[in-house]
């Protein structure tokens, strides 16, 4: 089987941010991995040009840009990417551009993908939209997972999401999908929402990267709304998992990134907008001691 590495991972857009950066409710990773130049998620399309431009990476040079699921604070940025980068290949679910809408306190919300974002992607040439409904290698060693079977009984989509704006219509959330990569050490997972669970998600990469080693998982867990009950049996899973690293960002909530330190201590890192990673390099060999 073969393995990809080293990965450089770079947060440009999170809800929190480093030094000068801007930060906003959404997410955006770049990734460079095996020759290729990576964007998972784009934010909400304010922050990603700013950051982009303040860490000095150039938008033009994205070939791939992967969509986690179709909310706003995902797909915002599409256009921009789009303009800057006229042949980037876009995964995503065709599901991605259903209407969707957040409903608290009996006041709905609109969270869907911004009418700019479906003009682009209206406009984009066939060969260049990829609607995926199962797992796809991207190449050897780098895949989607495609939608993600539900398993367990303790995870759900994480928040009052709907279809229709009466709330009649639960929104099972199906475009949600994940990025793996195979290293020497594991897979590297990277998430938007995990709307589908994160153990669920960590499960079907595993299976679809054929390996039971999780390197390192980095990305939203949408767990600011979870009960005591979610958080500690998440928790417990993820020490099963046994990741060598596990890096919460965006809507992961601190209650559970509290929960997640306690269970695997410094695995957990801080992800916040400009922080940069660089998994799947080997360890250097010790040094001569002779
Ligand atoms: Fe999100
Ligand atoms: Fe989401």
């Amino acid at each position: 089987m073969t393995c990809v590495g080293p990965i450089k991972a770079v947060i440009l857009v999170d809800n929190r941010a480093g030094g000068d950066l801007l930060a906003e409710h959404g997410l955006s990773v770049w990734i460079e991995v095996a020759g290729r130049r990576m964007l998972f998620d784009t934010g909400q399309g304010i922050a990603l040009p700013a950051n982009a431009a303040k860490l000095e990476f150039d938008l033009r040079s994205v070939n791939t840009l992967v969509l986690s699921h179709g909310h706003y604070d995902h797909t915002g940025g599409v256009p921009l990417v789009v303009e800057r980068a006229p042949a980037v290949h876009v995964y995503c679910h065709p599901a991605v551009t259903g209407p969707r809408h957040s409903i608290r306190d009996g006041v709905a919300r609109s969270i869907d993908m911004p009418q700019p974002t479906r003009t682009v992607f209206d406009r984009l040439l066939p060969e260049q939209l990829h609607l995926i409904t199962s797992p796809v290698e991207l190449a050897p060693g780098i895949g989607l997972t495609g939608p993600i079977p539900r398993r367990t009984e303790y995870e759900d989509v994480g928040g009052p999401f709907f279809i229709d704006g009466a709330g009649r219509l639960a929104d099972p959330i199906d475009d949600d999908l994940a990025l793996w990569m195979r290293t020497e050490k594991g897979l590297v997972v990277i998430v938007g929402c995990s709307h589908a669970g994160l153990v669920n998600t960590l499960h079907h990469a595993c299976q679809l990267g054929g390996t039971n080693r999780i390197h390192a998982v980095l990305g939203g867990f949408h767990l600011g709304g979870a009960s005591e009950d979610r958080l500690n049996r998440t928790a417990e899973a993820l020490r099963d998992i046994d990741p060598d690293l596990v890096i919460p960002c965006h809507c992961t909530g601190e209650r559970a990134v509290e929960k997640l330190k306690q269970a695997l201590g410094e695995r957990v890192l801080f992800g916040e907008a400009g922080a940069t990673f660089c998994f799947g390099e080997m360890d250097r060999p010790e040094p001569n001691e002779t």
